[in-house]
């Protein structure tokens, strides 16, 4: 797939933001293995701290959908510099996505890192390691 679609679908996503508090609207989407598009935005609540950011939202919409296998990922935000996916999102990438699966990250300006899972979560703690 052209990224162009994935990183429409997040641009759109990102239209639904519940952000009243931070007033930053997140958009992400992830391509399945068999062609299929799921999206996420990030959904704050006035418990701040049970915000959950765009990236596990649409990650956790596809697990949910029955979903395992994921190629690629797009995640959008009004940010100076194209959006850093938070730790905890990484960690939640991480245990579905393959080192290698590429992530766009972008933001309004359209400029556009990519990066693939091992360049944002090395030596990440994993299944492995919870085997006794
Ligand atoms: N946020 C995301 O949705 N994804 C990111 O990659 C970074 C942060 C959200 C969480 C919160 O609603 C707002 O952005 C400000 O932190």
């Amino acid at each position: 797939m052209k990224n162009n679609e994935l990183l429409t679908q997040a641009i759109r996503a990102k239209k639904q933001a519940y952000a009243p508090y931070s007033k930053f609207p997140v958009g992400a989407a992830l391509l399945t293995t068999s062609g299929k598009i799921y999206t996420g935005c990030n959904i704050e609540n006035a418990s701040y701290s049970l915000t959950c950011c765009a990236e596990r939202i649409a990650i956790f919409k596809a697990i949910a959908a029955g979903e395992r296998n994921f190629t690629e990922m797009a995640v959008v935000a009004n940010s100076k510099r194209p959006v850093p996916p938070c730790g905890a999102c990484r960690q939640v990438m991480s245990e579905f996505f393959e080192p290698t699966m590429v992530i766009y990250l972008a933001n309004a300006q359209h400029q556009l890192i990519t990066m693939t899972m091992e360049d944002l979560l090395p030596f990440s703690f994993d299944a492995s390691d919870v085997t006794k």
